[in-house]
């Protein structure tokens, strides 16, 4: 068997996996990103994941290393650049760093966080049934990717598909991405929490202040998803908030691409149905009529191991990764 490994750079944390070509994911590491050090220091962290990693695979065995990066990833795959969740990354050739620190020339193929999520959800989850889809991934950003047709839609430059930076309100504020009320500007792990934070006060009761301590500050998209399973009224509705607004843009995306199904994966997808079924409900007014049949919203239920796996698929099928040749 082959081996290859994939690598996933969150805003939060650092993941990487040992995958083989018949077995699949066979080992996971991860460490917080300590993004504050720069971009040097990142990719000297993931160095020491993927050399770990290489030593537990057979030797001479791993065939390539891809790389999941938040930010757009130039044609070539190689570098990433304006990461907005990773503070003063203008533009960084990952795939030179990395293989001067590794001291060996494996293939390296950098490809965004988002389109590598879509890649393994293609291949081994809950988008393996259709041949085109939209992923959008909720974490400490909200992520795109579309895969067309069996591969994944780049665009002319490389980097289509940025669905966290689609606005739901040209009013809205400029909160990360530089584009007026984008959607990462309300669900983005952090944003979500601070609309929260904000509308907790006409709620003096609710069930997130015991599990947060009195602590408001502790507050993240679990402590929601906890609340709203025991019922509270208050997590259940900013929970729909989001799920409204993702409906929302979700539309959007369906009006420009006539692509009906879409996967949501990411941390905060595992608050699930809270977002997903308010998302459902408002999608078809998002929608043109003739657009309308057959729209589709499923969960990814791999977790955070879409992106781990696709992002090995690409080091084992190449850029140009077609889903259709599993
Ligand atoms: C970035 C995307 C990335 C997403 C998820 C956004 O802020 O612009 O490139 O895919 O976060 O990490
Ligand atoms: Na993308």
């Amino acid at each position: 068997s082959s081996y290859a490994i994939g690598v996933d750079i969150g805003g939060t944390n650092l993941k990487a996996a040992l995958v083989a070509r018949e077995d699949g994911l066979l080992e996971q590491t991860q460490r917080p990103t300590e993004a504050r050090k720069g971009p040097e220091h990142v990719t000297s962290q993931i160095t020491g994941l993927v050399a770990d990693l290489i030593d537990l695979a057979p030797s001479d065995a791993v065939m390539g290393v891809g790389i999941g990066a938040p930010g757009a990833v130039n044609w070539e795959r190689t570098t990433v650049s304006h990461p907005p969740n990773i503070d003063d990354w203008e533009s960084v050739n990952l795939r030179a760093s990395l293989q001067s620190r590794l001291g060996r020339s494996l293939p390296i193929i950098v490809e965004n966080d988002a389109n590598v999520a879509a890649l393994g959800s293609a291949f081994h989850g809950a988008g393996r049934h259709v041949d085109s889809f939209i992923m959008v991934t909720l974490g400490t950003g909200v992520g795109g990717g579309i895969i067309y047709q069996n591969k994944i839609f780049r665009g002319s430059t490389g980097g289509a598909g940025e669905i966290g930076h689609m606005t739901v309100d040209y009013e809205g504020p400029f909160a990360n991405t530089g584009v007026g009320g984008a959607i990462e500007g309300y669900l983005g792990q952090r944003f979500l929490t601070r609309h929260a934070r904000d509308r907790i006060v006409n709620y003096p009761d609710s069930t997130v202040r015991d599990l947060v301590e009195g602590d408001l500050e502790q507050m993240s998209p679990r402590t929601l998803y906890d609340a709203a399973t025991q019922g509270d009224e208050f997590a259940q509705a900013m929970l729909a908030w989001a799920g409204h607004k993702l409906g929302c843009v979700l539309g959007s995306a369906v009006n420009l691409l006539d692509i009906r199904t879409i996967v949501v994966g990411g941390g905060v997808s595992a608050a699930g149905d809270y977002i997903l079924d308010p998302a459902r409900d408002v999608l078809p007014r998002f929608v043109t009529p003739g657009l309308r049949d057959d729209l589709q919203i499923h969960r990814e239920d791999l977790g955070n191991e879409a992106s781990l796996l696709g992002a090995a698929r690409l080091a084992f099928e190449g850029k140009d990764a077609q889903v259709g040749t599993r």
